[in-house]
């Protein structure tokens, strides 16, 4: 379709729609590195799979003639230095947990590539550069916190601290990204955009219940992760008397049941989950020495959120008293709820609205990049449906009327934002 041109005598990228196919063939080239079986890939950070997928996407960026730069901490940009000006910053992550699916994270990255070669196409110019971000370790399955790559692009956490990060096997963060190629020399903290907009799958069941297309991101739940160390009496299953064990496992699932009920009692946005339980020795006829649990506490509400965490604290010391155990517990990761930007939210629900879509205006629940990028920039995100809500998982999955759909809000989105000055959007 040609380019229209408005009232202004400005070309625009209304009417100028992504290729479907293309999108759809890049989604199914990277999903296939390190396929796991039931459809999705597994690539935890700075492995040798995470690695292939960096280099694929590397490539693709090369491949449009994008500047291909990576960080320190070993994010990845490919800017279309088209035009003066700091970028209009879109993108995402590719690593994955380890039964990640096809769409969280890679569609992002990929849309962003989508709309810088559909606009390269059509012989269309943005005002000022566009760039795409890969961030590294964004899932935080191998490296705690998530979002380390965006967080310490945007100053939240030194290069040192980052780098020093050890991974759930030991290998220091700073270490493998050597090992793997991608140490970068581009300075961390790094420029700051004119605006970051990410498209992500929803990861939730909502938009698809609601028979809605877009979400319009307003804002990202706080999260709060911790490793709770539950250090007992090891003794024999058969000989030990219930009424002498001091039993980590029990302790443990009796964490789970609280996590649970408070969940319940609290209502509202409160999720709890404990998506890790380590025993040792983990025989079976051994009361364990140590049962060591990971907490997953979110809320919208950061007074809420405290409240949580405030009780889960006086329960551990509760029951360590009760049933004669120590409990540690170690931050993983803290961060408070985010609100994005007013006006790049509303430029959102508008194009969705123009390009014919339902739209909700809704919280994430998922942990993302924008929200770091927020800190820094005006920054907001599009969700897309993700058929029954489920993530994280193999079966993940996006219809490509969705996909398609998202990722031409991201095209006009970020040509709209490219063609606003600084003083039109926050802060
Ligand atoms: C990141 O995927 C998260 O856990 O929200
Ligand atoms: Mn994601
Ligand atoms: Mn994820």
């Amino acid at each position: 379709m040609s380019p229209q041109v408005n009232e202004n005598m400005r070309p625009t990228a209304r009417g100028v729609r992504i290729d479907p196919a293309r999108l759809r063939a890049r989604l199914d080239d990277l999903g296939e590195v390190s396929p796991i079986p039931g459809g999705g890939s597994c690539r935890l950070a700075l492995t040798d799979e995470d690695r292939a997928g960096r280099d694929v996407v590397r490539s693709w960026m090369v491949d449009l003639g994008l500047r291909v730069q990576v960080d320190a901490i070993g994010n990845i940009f490919g800017t279309w230095e088209c035009a003066p000006g700091t970028p209009v910053m879109t993108g995402s992550h590719i690593d994955t947990v380890r039964t990640g699916g096809r769409y969280d994270g890679n569609y992002g990255v990929l849309a962003g590539l989508e709309v810088i070669e559909t606009l390269m196409t059509a012989g269309l110019t943005p005002s000022r550069p566009l760039s795409v971000a890969v961030f590294t370790n964004e899932e935080g399955a191998r490296f705690q916190p998530d979002m380390l790559g965006s967080l310490a692009y945007v100053g939240g956490v030194s290069i040192e601290a980052a780098l020093d990060t050890l991974a759930i096997d030991g290998a220091r963060l700073g270490d493998e990204l050597s090992r793997i190629g991608y140490n970068g020399s581009a300075p961390v903290p790094g420029p700051v955009p004119h605006a970051f907009i990410e498209l992500h799958i929803e990861q939730g069941p909502l938009l698809e219940a609601e028979g809605v297309t877009i979400g319009a991101v307003d804002g990202v739940q706080g999260i709060s992760w911790q490793e709770v160390t539950i250090t007992g009496q090891s003794n024999h299953a058969g000989t030990t008397p219930m009424h002498l064990r001091r039993d980590p496992a029990f302790v443990a699932g009796s964490i789970v049941v609280f996590l649970r009920e408070l969940a319940a009692e609290m209502g509202g946005n409160q999720v709890c989950t404990v998506g890790k339980i380590d025993l040792s020795p983990n025989l079976v006829n051994v009361v364990p020495a140590v049962a060591k649990i990971t907490l997953d506490v979110r809320n919208t509400d950061e007074e809420l959120l405290l409240g949580a965490e405030r009780r889960i604290s006086e329960f551990l010391d509760d029951i360590a008293l009760r049933e004669a155990v120590t409990i540690q517990s170690r931050r993983l990761a803290r961060f408070e709820p985010v609100v994005f930007d007013p006006e790049v939210v509303d430029l959102v629900a508008t194009i969705a609205g123009d390009h014919g879509h339902s739209v909700k205006r809704m919280p994430s629940g998922a942990g993302h990049d924008a929200q770091m990028l927020a800190r820094v920039c005006p920054s907001a995100m599009i969700f897309v449906p993700s058929h029954l809500g489920i993530s994280h998982n193999a079966a993940e999955h996006t219809d490509d009327v969705d996909l398609v759909a998202g990722a031409n809000v991201l095209l006009d989105s970020m040509w709209e934002l490219a063609q606003r000055e600084p003083s039109g959007v926050r802060p």
